[in-house]
């Protein structure tokens, strides 16, 4: 890239967003499509249209046919259909981070966040107040979460146990697969009460009834009150995004939770392996310099600063996510 298109590049993912938004993908990946068909199907300006479909083009994402458009292969992801689809993670990176990227000088000025300088309020209170952003964020963390999921299935045994809990659970991505391959388990999503509500629509609505009768959305604040007394307690992705105080404070909250002696914790996280130059500067960007990044040492020292014991530990294959299995320590 030369100096003009790096300074462009925002203009490009926000164009391949708003093509997300408004379905092109879908339209143009079996086969290719003219502009005045495509116009009409959307209902939209077709100036414009061609516009921002020669913006896909230069981007290398859709390739033009005479007057014809369609997805390269290499984005069928970008596709709301694709078992692997990344459409949500697309839109949530290229819109909402985005913006808050704007942020990024006063990040580095003052270490502060650069998300709550651009809207005011940290993420989780952002998403309460922004419907659209919080549904692409839910869809986002699903499709992220989906092949960890698998490789987590492999590799925990679930057989003998009834229960699981998991504490900012989303959507659900993650119990769904657990629940999927383990037909005798129930789980329950302890989320913030919007992210349950969406949760538990978008179950009904799947009509699944197995699912349905199995998989529950409890609202909850997993610094004060978790579902107790579960077999299994599971945290994926959650600790990386607080500071160390407040990642004691939502570990100590689980292990109230866990009154049944033989209960597990599963913290799912991807750990640092080694300090890449800017992970620490994005995480400043969302959550302010007091979030440090997480590697294995960190957390252990949290963990047992919290009152668990680490009983093992295993990195999940073709994923960035290491699994500790840990107990209450009972003194
Ligand atoms: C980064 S997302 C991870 C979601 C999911 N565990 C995954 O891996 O896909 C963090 C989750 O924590 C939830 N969360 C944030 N604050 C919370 C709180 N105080 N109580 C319960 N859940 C909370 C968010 O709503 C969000 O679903």
């Amino acid at each position: 890239m030369n100096l003009v298109e790096l300074a462009m590049s925002g203009w490009y993912s926000r164009s391949i967003s708003t093509a997300v938004r408004l379905g092109i993908p879908d339209l143009i990946a079996d086969r290719p499509r003219k502009l005045d068909e495509l116009a009409a199907v959307l209902d939209v300006d077709p100036a414009m249209l061609r516009g921002l479909l020669r913006m896909l083009v230069s981007a290398g994402v859709v390739v033009r046919d005479g007057e014809a458009f369609a997805l390269r292969e290499d984005f069928a992801e970008l596709r709301s259909d694709h078992p692997r689809t990344m459409r949500n993670v697309f839109t949530l990176f290229a819109e909402t981070y985005d913006d808050a990227w704007a942020g990024l000088g006063h990040t580095v000025r003052t270490g502060e966040s650069g998300y709550e300088h651009v809207f005011g309020v940290p993420l989780y209170v952002h998403l309460e107040r922004d419907a659209d952003a919080a549904r692409v964020f839910d869809a986002a963390m699903a499709e992220l979460a989906r092949p960890v999921a698998a490789e987590f299935v492999r590799h925990h045994d679930f057989s003998g146990l009834s229960t699981v809990v998991d504490v900012g659970g989303g959507s659900g991505a993650l119990l769904r697969e657990v629940l999927g391959a383990n037909p005798h388990l129930s789980g329950v999503v302890a989320d913030r009460g919007t992210v349950c509500r969406r949760g538990a629509e978008d179950l009904r609505r799947s009509g699944d009834q197995d699912l349905i009768a199995r998989l529950s959305f409890a609202p909850s604040d997993f610094f004060a009150d978790l579902p107790a007394g579960s077999d299994r307690y599971l945290l994926k992705n959650v600790l990386f995004d607080w500071s160390d105080a407040d990642r004691v404070r939502i570990l100590r909250t689980i292990a109230d939770a866990m009154t049944r002696p033989a209960a597990r914790l599963l913290v799912l996280e991807p750990l640092a392996h080694h300090e890449e130059d800017w992970s620490s500067l994005t995480r400043a960007v969302f959550c302010g310099s007091d979030v440090p990044v997480l590697d294995e040492h960190r957390l252990r020292a949290l963990l047992d600063e919290a009152g668990f014991d680490v009983l093992s530990t295993a990195r999940l294959e073709s994923t960035q996510h290491t699994l500790l299995e840990c107990g209450v320590r009972r003194s």
